[in-house]
């Protein structure tokens, strides 16, 4: 673990998006050469089957996770890391987002890491592989912990079309995936948070579910959570939950990042911790209006183990982490797993 983490600090001095490219495909190279398991002394994510047959991830089905920790969207993309991630002992992994057709995102630099903060702004835009190849990977996985899959929609896909982008996806991810995460939150692609106005909102949650619906009479029900923005107001917010659960939508995710900040590194999506208080305060505000309705995963500036004991005091089912482990590596994963009982 010490040598991971010597590893993780050397990243922090080259440019943020190199230095991810590269942590992560070490890690790739210590999994596959069984180097990590030596460093980490953790689980391979193989010791407690989860049925993939499960109704859905209700309450007690979340039970049969063998922690609450995952990892949150955006980290592996198109599905690349999911075996050597899941060696580091976390629960679940979220990856995508993926829209249908491989896109490059915007223009560079567009990730930037603030170390006196603890925060990452980025502007990265949907950059992907497209849909296709993450199914590809999600066939080739070893590990057999529950994996959730983002969708979103491709840039030039205008709103009044985004239901396609988002049903074209689940088609293609739905038996492959333990849920599906809808992002309507991300800052980053153009008019997408416009999605959670109530003009579409109500329109796109009943299309998926109606896709749902059909897709479950082949495979397996798989859940549907939709990932939400911490800048909604409580008014928005309220909406937004009702009409998640009038549309019986299995879950939430609260939340994406923010893009209330004044950041020297301009426009983008703030995270890490100065996110954290802010994304624990809409968790219980949302906590408060769905109840035990529906699982809620949270997300937002979880950088130690007191952080992830506030998200789960503060209502969540499942909590996530990005940032955090992008500042202190797998060690963050090590602290939060020593303490958690399930
Ligand atoms: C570089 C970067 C890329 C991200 N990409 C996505 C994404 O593709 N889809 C998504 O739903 N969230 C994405 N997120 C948001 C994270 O999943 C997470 O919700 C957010 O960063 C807050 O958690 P954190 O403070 O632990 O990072 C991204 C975050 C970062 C920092």
């Amino acid at each position: 673990m010490f040598l991971l983490s010597f590893f993780t600090r050397i990243f922090h001095y080259l440019p943020s998006e190199l230095s991810h490219f590269l942590a992560l495909n070490g890690l790739k190279v210590a999994y596959s050469t069984g180097l990590l398991k030596i460093l980490t002394k953790s689980s391979d994510g193989k010791t407690k089957k989860i049925s993939k047959d499960s109704k859905n991830l209700s309450l007690n089905n979340f039970k049969n996770y063998k922690n609450k920790l995952g990892i949150a969207a955006g980290l592996d993309k198109d599905g690349e890391y999911i075996d050597c991630l899941a060696a580091l002992g976390v629960g679940f992994i979220e990856v995508g987002t993926v829209t249908p057709v491989k896109q490059a995102g915007n223009p560079k630099p567009r990730l930037f890491r603030n170390r006196k903060d603890k925060s990452l702004l980025n502007r990265l835009g949907f950059n992907n592989k497209g849909v296709e190849s993450l199914v590809e990977n999600l066939k080739k996985r070893n590990s057999t912990i529950p994996i959730g899959v983002s969708i979103g929609k491709n840039f030039d896909t205008p709103n009044e079309h985004a239901y396609q982008d988002y049903l074209f996806c689940m088609e293609k991810v739905y038996q492959y995936s333990n849920y599906i995460a809808i992002n309507i939150s991300s800052p980053n692609t153009t008019e997408l948070r416009e999605l959670s106005n109530k003009e579409f909102l109500k329109d796109l949650i009943l299309k998926i579910k109606e896709k749902q619906n059909l897709l479950s009479k082949s495979f397996n029900y798989v859940p549907i959570f939709i990932k939400i923005s911490p800048d909604e107001t409580k008014q928005e917010l309220e909406e937004i939950c009702n009409c998640i659960i009038d549309c019986q939508i299995d879950g939430i995710i609260s939340s994406n990042t923010t893009i209330n900040h004044a950041d020297k590194n301009g426009y983008g999506g703030l995270s890490g911790l100065p996110l954290r208080d802010k994304a624990t305060e809409k968790l219980i505000f949302i906590k408060n209006i769905v109840g035990n309705r529906i699982p809620i995963i949270a997300s937002g500036g979880v950088m130690s183990a007191s952080d992830y004991l506030d998200k789960i005091n503060a209502g969540a089912d499942l909590v996530q982490v990005y940032t955090g482990f992008i500042f202190e590596g797998p060690k963050l994963i090590k602290d939060i797993l020593k303490n958690e009982l399930i």
